[in-house]
């Protein structure tokens, strides 16, 4: 297939792209405004394939999107440009409004004048948090956070373009993703980070909280199977195998790390923090979607990546999120 990847310079949107071009022989366009989270060293490995194109542009821009369309001519737009990170969201709000409602809506009037197959990556984080039990399609839209609310807004806009004009769109929403890639901010890199450096590991209140773990190569399988197979109209849920409190999984990393348990330390719990997630996956597996990787496996392998390549994450942690560090934590990173 020839796909337009808006988002596709982030953390899971070059695996997409990846899998896309390698496992699947499509022609990838990537359009992203590379954010401090969007970065083209993400693509690295595929700058040469002629398959393969980069452009930069926001997905709220309309012209940018048009002049993408022109290029790739793609059979599908698939939509993973957003802002992320929940802590940022609550700092910062603005660009999670823009991305998410502005930029999910020119994609959609994008592909509704050319008659694209439209999907929409989301989250979990939509349906809130769950203290028993697991969250289906079926489940009330409950979002906390500027992040999730706006996601979940997102979501509602590319429903209404299916039931309004017929627009053949389908929305894939995932739980916590880990993996190579993935900006330091977040807490599996950010704690594997930290306890390579010596540097404390800053644990939100009292460290309960569940998450349901899934490898980014599993999520974008699944995203590759509700590209290929979703029924328009439809939302499918993809989590991943295994459920750990996040104590745990900071345990484990100290473990292989070699890191000190000292090194981890309670700060300050994050404003309406979330819980638990959980997703029900039944849907996308019956689409013949399973997870292949298991949390512990996957996470000894993500340790190892951000061990052997110091390329990629070295240039990050001496700039922007640096500033970023000291803002959120209060403190500074060890050089
Ligand atoms: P990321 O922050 O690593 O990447 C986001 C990418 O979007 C970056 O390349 C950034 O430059 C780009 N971008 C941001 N605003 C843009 C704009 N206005 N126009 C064009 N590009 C823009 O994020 P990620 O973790 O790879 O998440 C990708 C998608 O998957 C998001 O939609 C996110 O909501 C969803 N998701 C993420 C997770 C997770 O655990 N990371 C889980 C479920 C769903
Ligand atoms: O569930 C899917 C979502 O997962 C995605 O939609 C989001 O884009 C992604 O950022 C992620 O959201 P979370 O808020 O769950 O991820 P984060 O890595 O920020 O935090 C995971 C858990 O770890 C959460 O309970 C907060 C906690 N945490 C996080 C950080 C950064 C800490 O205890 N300390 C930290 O420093």
């Amino acid at each position: 297939m020839r796909l337009l990847v808006c988002g596709g310079a982030g953390f899971i949107g070059s695996t997409f792209a990846r899998q896309r071009l390698r496992e699947h022989g499509d022609q990838v366009t990537v359009l992203d405004k590379l954010t401090y989270a969007g970065r083209e060293e993400n693509l690295h490995d595929l700058a040469r394939d002629p398959s393969f194109r980069f452009l930069r542009g926001a997905v709220e821009d309309r012209q940018a999107v048009a002049e993408a369309i022109d290029a790739a001519a793609p059979e599908a737009i698939v939509n993973f440009a957003a802002e992320t990170h929940v802590d940022r969201s609550i700092a910062e709000p603005d660009a999670f409004v823009s991305t998410h409602a502005l930029g999910t809506y020119v994609l959609l009037e994008a592909a509704r004048e050319r008659e694209l197959r439209y999907v929409q990556v989301s989250t979990d984080e939509v349906y809130g948090s769950i203290d028993e039990g697991t969250f289906t399609e079926q489940s009330p839209l409950a979002p906390s956070s500027p992040y999730s609310a706006t996601k979940a807004g997102a979501d509602l806009l590319v429903q209404s373009y299916f039931h309004t004009y017929g627009l053949p769109a389908v929305i894939c929403r995932g739980s916590n993703n880990y993996g190579p890639y993935q900006y330091p901010e977040k807490l599996i890199p950010l704690m594997i980070l930290n306890a390579l450096h010596g540097d404390s590991l800053p644990v939100y209140g009292d460290g309960m909280q569940v998450r349901n773990w899934i490898h980014c190569t599993d999520f974008a399988a699944a995203i590759g199977h509700v590209l290929a197979h979703g029924q328009p109209g439809e939302v499918y849920n993809a989590g991943g195998p295994d459920e750990e409190a996040n104590m745990t999984v900071v345990r484990r990393i100290v473990q292989l790390t070699g890191a000190a348990e000292t090194q981890i330390e309670h700060v300050a719990d994050r404003p309406g923090h979330d819980v638990r997630y959980s997703l029900s996956s039944q849907k996308v597996r019956a689409l013949g979607w399973s997870p292949k990787v298991r949390f512990s496996d996957g996470l000894e392998q993500t340790v190892a990546w951000y061990r052997d390549n110091a390329w990629w994450w070295e240039p990050i942690r001496s700039g922007e999120y640096r500033a970023y560090y000291e803002r959120q934590y209060g403190r500074s990173l060890h050089p």
